[in-house]
């Protein structure tokens, strides 16, 4: 240091002795003229390589760091889900992308359905540590996708089921079509891998009522799609029915259920790619029509009624009346209270009478997290 230092100092010297004391005017004209450009010219070249720099990175994230040259040549290419959730697609190019569907029903591959289990949330999932065990050995029989706020970015660490799950998310809105678009947008990122046979929405509040083995065969096995889809005659059901939706929504046809869904992919890909019954609930559904409680139902129950088991696979509780169910906290938490959940009644399964009846349950506070895993080996069947 001290020597360099010393050195500097030596040239400074020499170049200051080298010139001559009053500086010609030429030469300064010229010097000043030139400052600019020459700064100029190393912002530009600095800018540059910063920026092939962050070119090349995102090109190698979304590669997979593997080669992408004879890839197209082989099925593999065709079937590989994508690498990097964090595409850059808009919402019109990704609906499109999603709505492709194989003609050939055999698939010439040996395909282990997976169910996608869809986050809806706002930011954080405090619920994730039972997640976490009720996923655990399950590793290629499901996939994860989050859809919070654009400005949110979740801190999973890399063993984690929900590292760099999150896909391009927009803001959206309860009981309006931004809600419905986020669901759309979940799908469709689920749809992009063949494998996903089953898509489960949920929320940061939902829990599991069973281990992952009971619900993967629960729904794997399942003949009807599992969406509350209700003909109410009250105000809050064909009440809220525009007759401007008319021809393509009939009065008859409009129905209502919770948006909690869980679908296999033929109703999925219709979510998706429909045009037909979007545009009528975009403008007749508002104010205070909830469109995120009509839309699907009613626009499955007219193209596939027969795929529909018309109840919800998702347990809460509306009994404490208002307009919001209730949460369940760490206090509520018993084995009384989940016993009361999970047992005493039955369901319609495949035209025969069944005792799982939900597989998910919401609404839980954060603080239900501490007693949910302790009671989870025994009463949920995993731990
Ligand atoms: C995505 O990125 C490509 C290449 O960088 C660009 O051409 C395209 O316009 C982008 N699309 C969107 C929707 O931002
Ligand atoms: C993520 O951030 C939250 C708060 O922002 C913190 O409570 C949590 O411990 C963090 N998780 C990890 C894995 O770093
Ligand atoms: C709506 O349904 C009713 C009863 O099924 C029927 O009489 C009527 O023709 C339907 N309207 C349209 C436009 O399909
Ligand atoms: C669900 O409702 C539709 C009519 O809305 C009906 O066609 C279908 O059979 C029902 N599904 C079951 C499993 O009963
Ligand atoms: C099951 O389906 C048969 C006809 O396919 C019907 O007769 C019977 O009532 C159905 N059972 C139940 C429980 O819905
Ligand atoms: C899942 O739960 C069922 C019923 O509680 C139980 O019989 C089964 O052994 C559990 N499976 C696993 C893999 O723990």
């Amino acid at each position: 240091m001290q020597t360099r230092v010393s050195s500097m100092e030596d040239i400074k010297d020499s170049l200051q002795r080298a010139q001559p004391r009053v500086v010609p005017l030429v030469l300064l004209k010229v010097f000043v003229l030139f400052l600019p450009l020459g700064v100029g010219f190393s912002a530009l070249s600095l800018y540059m390589t910063r920026n092939l720099k962050v070119q090349n990175v995102v090109f190698q994230a979304r590669a997979g760091f593997q080669p992408c040259v004879e890839e197209q040549s082989s099925l593999d290419w065709w079937i590989r889900p994508p690498s990097n959730l964090m595409h850059n697609m808009s919402d019109e190019e990704l609906l499109w992308r999603a709505s492709f569907v194989p003609q050939v029903k055999k698939y010439p591959f040996k395909r282990v359905p997976k169910i996608a289990f869809m986050f809806l949330t706002r930011g954080p999932l405090p619920l994730s540590p039972l997640w976490e065990k009720y996923f655990k050995g399950h590793k290629g029989l499901y996939s994860i996708y989050i859809h919070a706020l654009p400005s949110y970015q979740g801190n999973f660490t890399s063993d984690s089921v929900f590292y760099r799950r999150q896909i391009p998310s927009k803001v959206s809105e309860w009981g309006q079509m931004s809600m419905c678009d986020a669901e759309r947008r979940l799908l469709a990122n689920a749809l992009l891998d063949l494998s996903n046979e089953w898509f489960v929405l949920l929320s940061e509040s939902c829990i599991p009522l069973s281990n992952f083995s009971i619900a993967y065969q629960y729904l794997m096995r399942s003949r009807h799609s599992f969406i509350g889809a209700m003909d109410d005659p009250g105000p809050f059901g064909r009440g809220r029915y525009d007759l401007n939706m008319a021809p393509e929504v009939n009065i008859t046809q409009w129905r209502k259920g919770s948006q909690w869904f869980a679908v296999s992919r033929k109703p999925a890909v219709s979510m998706v790619k429909d045009t037909t019954y979007y545009p009528k609930f975009e403008k007749f559904c508002k104010p205070n029509c909830y469109v995120d409680e009509h839309y699907f139902p009613t626009m499955l129950t007219i193209e596939s009624p027969h795929l529909l088991a018309n109840r919800t696979i998702t347990w809460v509780d509306w009994s404490r009346g208002g307009a919001h169910p209730a949460t369940f906290g760490r206090a509520d938490i018993t084995e009384t209270f989940l016993k009361s959940i999970l047992e005493g009644t039955t369901c319609p399964y495949n035209n025969q009478s069944i005792s799982v009846c939900h597989l998910f349950g919401r609404k839980f506070a954060p603080s239900a997290l501490e007693p949910l895993l302790q009671l989870a080996p025994k009463m949920l069947g995993f731990s």
